[in-house]
């Protein structure tokens, strides 16, 4: 079975280093190698649906896993639209699924889920 485990990714390079750390998603833990995208850390957890379309409010996912389609921004320690393709996990990130065009927050927590 495929771990969705990036080693090596053509933008941000290879995984740093093999610490684990904690990320939250929607309210639940989630295990990243510190340094791999924040992505691959919900891929490898099941994660297929990362926002949904504002208008007919579809889930989106991974797609170019490059940095270039948006179809992966979240909402990352209250800020919305971030490809999370391309960031970085890092030990209690907050992440939550976009809604749309997402909202900011000041708390962290993204918008109202
Ligand atoms: S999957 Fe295309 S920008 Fe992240």
């Amino acid at each position: 079975m495929a771990t969705w485990r990036i080693i090596d990714h053509p933008i941000l390079g290879a995984a740093p280093a093999d610490r684990t750390v904690i990320i939250d998603f929607d309210g639940r833990p989630v295990e990243a190698i510190e340094g791999e995208p924040i992505a691959a850390a919900l891929m490898a957890a099941g994660v297929a649906s990362f926002r949904t379309t504002p208008v007919r409010h579809e889930p989106r996912g991974v797609f170019c896993a490059i940095g270039r389609c948006t179809d992966c921004v979240m909402t990352v320690d209250g800020v919305p639209n971030v490809r999370t393709c391309v960031t970085p996990a890092r030990d209690g990130m907050i992440v939550r699924t976009q809604h749309g065009l997402g909202e900011w927050s000041d708390s962290g927590c993204g918008d109202s889920n």
